[in-house]
Parts: C-alpha cells; structure tokens; sequence
C-alpha cells in the first residue's frame, strides 16, 4: 500500500494540475487546504534553501547571498521503491524528467525570471517540484522567499511586506507545519523566524525551531542555551544544522559528503556531541516525515469527509448545469469528480487498511 503522505503528494499533483489551486473550484482548494505540508520560514539568507536541500539530499536549489529565493517553491518528495533512478519533474513542464539536477535549479531560476523578470522582483505564484528518488522520505516542503528589512536597489518599497504577507499566506494555514530557521550566529531574540511563528502558531504545536551556521559561532561561544530550550522553549526539541558554507558551495563539495561532515561535526563535538542523535538535517527529515505521516493518518476520516463534499459540490454543479451539459463546462468538472472519486476509494482504503481485519 502507498504511503499515505505518497497519496497526499499524488492528490496535490492532481488538484494543481487542474489550474484550480487558490481559487477557481472550490471544494478542490479547500481539499488543498486540507493537506498538510512542511514550510521554512526564515530571514533572508538564513540557510532555508541549504536545509531544504539538505533534507532532500540533492544540490538543485538556487542559493547564496541576498534575495534568491524569489517565488515560493511547492517540492514534493516521492519515495520511490524500485531501481535506484532519481528524477525531477516540474509541472509546468509535462512529460520533461529531469535526471541532472543542475538543469533543475537553472529551471528554477529562469521560471522565477519568467513570472518576475531578473530585477530581485518577488511573485507569489508558486513553482511546482517533484522529486521521485529512492533516497528521500515523502514530505512535501514549501520553500519561501526570506523576510527581509529593508528594499534594496531595484525593488518597490512595498517588498518587506509583500514577502511577509505572502510567507504569511502558507504558514497561517493550520495544515501547515513550520520550519523555523535562525541562524546560530545571530541573537535568538532577534529571529524573524521565530517571530512570525510565535504569532501565526502561539501554542507552538506545529513549529519547529532549526538553527543553522551553528559552525560559524564566534570561538568560545556555542548554541547550547538555545538548543536546550533555555533560551527560547519550543514545544519540539531545537534541531541544530551544519550546511554547507558558500566556500563549499564553490567548491563543489557534494551533498553526502556534506552529510558525512555535518555528521562528523556533532559525533566530535565537544558542546553537541551528547545530543548528535537528534541533530543534523538527516535526523530532521526523518523527525519530519514520521510526524507527517502520523498527522495525515489522524486526519484521513477528515480527509475523506472533505473528498465527499467535494463530491457532492460537484454533482450539484453539474445538475446546475444541466445534463448532458456543454462539454466546455463539463469536461473539467467530469474529470474532478472522476479523480475526487478516486482517491475517496483509496482512501477509504487506507482506513480500512488500518483496522483489524482490514486490507493491509
Ligand atoms: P536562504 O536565503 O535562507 O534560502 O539561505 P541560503 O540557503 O541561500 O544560504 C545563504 C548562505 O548561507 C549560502 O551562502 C550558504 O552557503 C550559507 N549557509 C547556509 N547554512 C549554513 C551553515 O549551516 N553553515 C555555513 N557555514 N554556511 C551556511
Ligand atoms: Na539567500
Ligand atoms: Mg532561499
């Protein structure tokens, strides 16, 4: 049986691919509303993309100093089981597989260009990613444009808040699970991560505090107070991260050899050798996935409720309409209600799956 949250991935596929995503149909948004997914939350340059990457464990992400992340990425893992072929696939490019994931994040950059032109702009339209790949877990993450201070050269006043409300817009939603990321090197009181998140999520239920740069700490100085909660308490357990520098990144050091090294860096380290098991970015995603799963799973009765609604929202259009009605107007509403059928079955599968005497 597929993994529920492999289900989930499978089903946003479908809604977005529809076009109706945020508006249109809307029992189809509402669904899409429904579906948990994972968003970093972060300032500017404060290593959301590198922790992304890091999860995934593949370099295809634009990085570096500045604004450059400048639309919001919608990435889905799909854990595949058999061969050993990792591919990307983005969907406003149908039937495209992507295998050299350099070729990925240009893609990226020249899709942001497209909808933003190259002037810093930022939009809120987002690009849809998906990496089929034997060594991910399922999650579906969301990478954000970084909250900033102050508009630099080239970009309308209106930019800071342009990039708060539009993070806003994800992490607000409840299905949202948040990744906070502050940087080590920088005071905790003053991560706008960790503000946005005390104010969208007050009792902390579906944040997750990351702190990343943990090796650029001034010498003599270490994360410990943060990392043990006395700093700042999150209801989970601080998560500390070593990403690759931007020397690194020049060089061309590869992602498992960057995971060996952040690795390496807890297992010696003096201040965060005892806690080396519950750091590091492979940790994170494994913590993530399993919390992801064990979320969708509660849900599904829920899940399977909205599909039903769905379902009867869209019959109702159709009786509205008229049977046989204009193939125009009801092509699109037929294959909803097909897919909507669908993945009610399935679902509804996985609910039996789960009980005793159940399909499994
Ligand atoms: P974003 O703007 O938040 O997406 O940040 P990026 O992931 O683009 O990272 C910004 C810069 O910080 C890049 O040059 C990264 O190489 C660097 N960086 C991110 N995380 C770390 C880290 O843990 N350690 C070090 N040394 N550099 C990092
Ligand atoms: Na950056
Ligand atoms: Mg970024």
């Amino acid at each position: 049986m597929d993994s529920v949250i492999g289900l989930v991935n499978r089903m946003q596929r479908a809604c977005t691919g529809l076009g109706d995503y945020g508006g249109g149909n809307n029992a189809l948004s509402s669904l899409w509303e429904a579906l948990p997914s994972v968003a970093v939350v972060g300032g500017q340059s404060s290593g959301k993309s590198s922790v992304l990457e890091s999860i995934v464990g593949r370099d295809f992400l634009p990085r570096g100093s500045g604004i450059v992340t400048r639309r919001p990425l919608v990435l889905q893992l799909q854990k595949t089981e058999n061969g050993t072929e990792e591919y990307a696939e983005f969907l406003h490019l149908t039937n495209k597989k992507f295998t050299d994931f350099s070729l990925v994040c240009k893609e990226i950059q020249d899709e942001t260009d497209r909808i933003t032109g190259k002037n810093k702009q930022i939009s809120p339209v987002p690009i849809h990613l998906s990496i089929f790949s034997p060594n991910v877990v399922n999650l579906t993450l969301i990478d954000l444009p970084g909250l900033t201070k102050v508009a630099v050269e080239g970009q309308p006043e209106t930019i800071v808040e342009d990039i708060e409300s539009m993070v806003r817009s994800y992490v607000a939603k409840p299905n949202c699970l948040i990744l906070a990321i502050s940087p080590a090197n920088q005071d905790i009181a003053t991560s706008d991560a960790i503000e946005l998140a005390k104010e969208v999520d007050p009792t902390g239920d579906r944040t997750f505090g990351v702190l990343t740069k943990l090796d650029l700490m001034d010498r003599g100085t270490n994360a410990l107070d943060v990392i043990e909660g006395k700093s700042y308490r999150m209801q989970y357990p601080w998560v500390g991260v070593v990403n690759r520098s931007q020397a690194d990144i020049n060089k061309n050091i590869d992602m498992m050899l960057a995971r060996r090294k952040e690795r390496e860096y807890f297992e010696t380290s003096p201040d965060y050798g005892h806690l080396a098991s519950k750091m590091g970015s492979e940790y994170l995603a494994k913590m993530l996935s399993k919390l992801l799963e064990s979320i969708i799973k509660a849900r599904i009765p829920n899940i399977i409720s909205l599909i039903t609604k769905s379902i009867e929202e869209l019959e109702t259009e159709l009786d509205r309409l008229g049977r046989p009605v204009a193939i125009d107007a009801g092509a699109q509403i037929y294959t909803i209600l097909g897919m909507c059928r669908a993945f009610e079955r399935i679902f509804k599968e996985h609910l039996d799956g789960g009980r005793p005497g159940g399909a499994r």
